[in-house]
């Protein structure tokens, strides 16, 4: 059977991804195996996922290339990934990650009020790790929660609804 647009497959050598641990290995074969051999470069993003996880939250170009290693694609189809999508972080962050949806909902319903607040009572613009290192302040476009803007991703974790107020107290709970 033939496919139309079947990507580019690059042959690398096992040393070439040696800097994912067998279980991470273990872990992408799980999502490779969701697809036709052919495909395996469609687990892409949550093997880029899951080395940023293992990694503090961000991944270094030497991270990206033993992804497209184990995938067998071009470096450069991993960049193009990593640098598209904004939960990809391609810079050391805080310990915690805190994502500001900055897209119209979530405007209309005072995004810009918590962006603000960030700011000021942290110190941080978009982009930056507090002094203390507790966390990274990111604005991103939509959580696909709109109908409980706004919205604020913390690590993993959705919160809705929320107030600078109630913004505050989830903040200092972080480590
Ligand atoms: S606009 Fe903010 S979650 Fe959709």
């Amino acid at each position: 059977m033939s496919f139309r647009n079947t990507p580019l497959a690059v042959e690398h050598d096992a040393e070439d991804w040696s800097l994912l641990s067998p279980e991470l290995c273990a872990e992408i074969d799980r999502h490779i195996a969701k697809y036709p051999e052919e495909w395996r470069q469609s687990a892409v993003m949550p093997a880029l996922t899951l080395v940023q996880d293992a990694n503090g939250g961000w991944l270094t170009r030497e991270l990206m290339d033993a992804v497209a290693a184990y995938l067998r694609m071009p470096a450069v189809a991993v960049y193009e990934v990593a640098t598209f999508y904004g939960m990809y972080d391609l810079e050391p962050q805080g310990r915690h990650k805190v994502c500001v949806c900055n897209s119209i909902s979530c405007l209309l319903r005072g995004s810009e009020e918590l962006i603000e607040h960030i700011e000021k009572t942290y110190d941080v613009k978009p982009g930056e790790t507090t002094a203390d290192g507790r966390f990274t302040f990111k604005e991103v476009e939509c959580l696909g929660a709109c109908r409980h803007a706004p919205a604020v991703m913390l690590d993993k974790t959705y919160h809705e609804n929320l107030t600078p107020e109630a913004l505050d107290a989830l903040i200092e709970n972080l480590e």
